[in-house]
């Protein structure tokens, strides 16, 4: 992995989605979390709702921030996002991995002035939400584990610094991508917390074990009656396992 995204410490290793309609809820929970989260990750809901100032505030907060923007268009247009995606601040943003989007975008965060960004690249292989029908119905005659493994070793191939997979694809996408990439896994749920809507999900420590490097974990988290109680005892948990 490229040096500058190793996780320093256990702390740095868990990524709180900021899921809120509004910048004043978003605020709230990062109040609340306080120093108990260094992580987070801001989606389109909270951009779209006047959330991108917040990326600059925590940024000069010192924490770090996934800007997850999932990015897929041509390739002039993707290499212009990503330009100024690296002027913010941000350790992470995510590319659907399509070969072209994704050499773009690499292409992009190499130029020189964009050397000391500390951002990077992540690839969505299939979201996790699609299974083989919503694969085929998509005009993809193969089936979603398939796709997975050949759109992780196209990110591979363009440069990419890591994946954004399910739990329970962690070990077949280390397999093909090696050490160097990082692996970042949602459907995270403690042993004693409700599913929501993941289904295919896994513990902290059995994700940490199966080799993934980052983990983001919402809800247990920030719908708990202590969201601070529950945050620390996700960082026991991937500390125990790391
Ligand atoms: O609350 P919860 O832990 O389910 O939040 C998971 C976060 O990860 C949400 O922001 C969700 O959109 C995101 N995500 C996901 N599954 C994917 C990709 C992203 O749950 N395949």
């Amino acid at each position: 992995m490229r040096p500058d995204l190793i996780p320093r410490d256990a702390r740095d290793r868990m990524i709180v989605p900021l899921d809120f309609p509004s910048v004043d809820r978003a605020e709230a929970m990062v109040a609340t979390l306080g120093d108990a989260v260094s992580f987070y990750k801001i989606g389109m809901q909270l951009v779209f709702a006047g959330g991108l100032p917040l990326v600059g505030q925590l940024v000069a907060d010192g924490k770090h921030i996934f800007l997850d923007m999932k990015l897929l268009d041509i390739d002039n247009t993707i290499a212009g996002g990503v330009d100024s995606i690296a002027c913010l601040g941000v350790t992470f943003t995510t590319i659907h991995a399509y070969p072209k989007a994704m050499r773009a975008a690499v292409k992009a965060l190499h130029r020189p002035e964009h050397q000391s960004a500390g951002l990077g690249l992540l690839a969505v292989t299939v979201l996790t939400s699609m299974d083989d029908d919503d694969v085929r119905a998509a005009g993809y005659a193969r089936p979603a584990a398939e796709l997975v493994a050949t759109r992780a070793a196209d990110a591979r191939e363009a440069g990419m610094d890591g994946i954004v997979c399910s739990p329970l694809e962690i070990a077949t996408v280390r397999e093909i991508v090696g050490p160097d990439m990082a692996i970042i896994t949602p459907g995270i749920r403690p042993a004693d917390a409700a599913a929501d809507d993941q289904k295919r999900i896994m513990t902290p420590a059995d994700a940490i074990k199966a080799g993934a490097d980052y983990l983001v974990i919402g809800r247990p988290i920030t719908a708990a009656a202590d969201p601070v109680s529950a945050a620390r005892a996700v960082l026991d948990e991937i500390e125990a396992a790391a």
